[in-house]
């Protein structure tokens, strides 16, 4: 009803305004003073979890992108192999998993049933699992040794918007937690990761100022056929999850990209015209990444492409190349994902509106999948 939906158009609409709140609620209780502590892991014991040689995050949809972008701040922090399995092909390559495997599972409902079904396999199979839940008491919980609960609220539109940005903030404290058991970080540099993730909330409020230029753009490209989106390192899982965003709601034909991959066969695809969405690393990531995307964005756009770059306020080396700009406050290099998935969000459900589609109920599509 128009009640539920508080004033907002869809429930999209309503969710993507809650995404700030569904970061912090989920920080809430969870940080102090520059530390980590999820009491929710102690079910799993500090020693089990000093000793884990190894993490397998298992995930469908969108979910399974929120899983990628943990897998960056894992591997980073706690110096722990980390790898991104899809939940229905988990089980068919007879995983290498034992008792100092932690498997974790994502799932905003809970229910789902391919997810369910990776769960059961991991512990029968002698893995310690942990769920990333957003439904309290959900299935996939009450079968793994334990939950760490994102706080996003009931999420109603069946493409997951503020459950995904919840979901990477639950796997960045998890990596913290991890780093700090098992000592790969120092308090200084977990104060410091714990002090841009608290930031973010703020940031992202100044990002959904910038939706109304989003929405102009959406409108202008409501009779587009193909959209391409580029990223690299945390920017790449972002590129895939605006890329389905569109299929999911707009019913656009989209991929997604790693820049880097672009000149071993994605851009032959480019001809004069093709929209491509590039999210940009911060010219000032000390992984050098910026000059390297900018480079790929004039490869493109010699080729007749038009760019829409997800860039830093101030970057000015892509404003010669780019169509349009679209604005994202500073961050560290693996927060700004948080950052820029937000206009994407936007862009695939004012597309979808913009061709007049039902935002919140696409077609062919169930908000959980309990089927295998
Ligand atoms: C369905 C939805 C997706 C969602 C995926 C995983 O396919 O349409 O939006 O990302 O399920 O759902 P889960 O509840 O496990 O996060």
């Amino acid at each position: 009803s128009a009640a539920e939906k508080g004033g907002w158009s869809s429930f999209m609409a309503k969710e993507i305004s809650e995404e700030p709140d569904a970061i912090a609620n989920t920080l809430l209780g969870r940080v102090h003073d520059g530390t980590v502590s999820l009491s929710e892991l102690d079910p799993l014991g500090a020693d089990t979890l000093a000793g884990i040689e190894r993490i397998i995050v298992i995930a469908c949809g969108t979910a399974a992108y929120a899983g990628m972008l943990g897998a960056y701040a894992i591997e980073k922090w706690a110096r722990v192999p980390v790898d991104v399995q899809l939940s229905h092909e988990f089980r068919y390559r007879e995983p290498v998993i034992g008792d100092r495997t932690l498997v974790v599972s994502i799932s905003q409902s809970g229910e789902t049933m391919d997810t369910l079904m990776a769960v059961k396999y991991a512990r029968e199979a002698g893995a310690r699992t942990l769920s990333i839940c957003n439904t309290q008491g959900a299935t996939i919980p009450r079968e793994s040794d334990a939950v760490l609960y994102t706080h996003a609220g009931p999420e109603v539109a069946v493409a997951s918007t503020k459950a995904f940005v919840a979901q990477v903030t639950a796997l960045y404290l998890l990596g913290l937690q991890l780093a700090s058991i098992r000592g790969s970080l120092s308090p200084e540099l977990i104060a410091e990761q714990v002090a841009e993730l608290a930031a973010v909330p703020a940031k992202l409020s100044e990002v959904l100022q910038s939706g109304e230029t989003i929405s102009q753009l959406a409108r202008w490209m409501a009779d587009t056929r193909s959209v391409l989106f580029l990223g690299r390192h945390v920017g790449y899982p972002v590129a895939l999850e605006g890329a389905l965003k569109l299929k999911e709601l707009a019913y656009i034909h989209a991929e997604g990209f790693a820049a880097g991959e672009l000149k071993h066969g994605p851009i032959a695809l480019i001809e004069p015209g093709q929209i491509v969405f590039v999210v940009v690393p911060s010219p000032r990531d000390p992984l050098s990444l910026h000059p390297k995307v900018v480079s790929n964005i004039q490869e493109i756009r010699a080729r007749g492409a038009r760019v829409i770059a997800i860039a830093e306020e101030g970057d000015a080396a892509v404003l010669p190349y780019a169509d349009e700009v679209i604005r994202i406050p500073l961050a560290a290099p693996l927060f700004e994902p948080l950052l820029s998935v937000v206009p994407l969000h936007i862009f695939g459900m004012e597309l979808a509106a913009a061709k007049g589609l039902d935002v919140d109920q696409p077609r062919n599509l169930a908000k959980s999948v309990t089927v295998e």
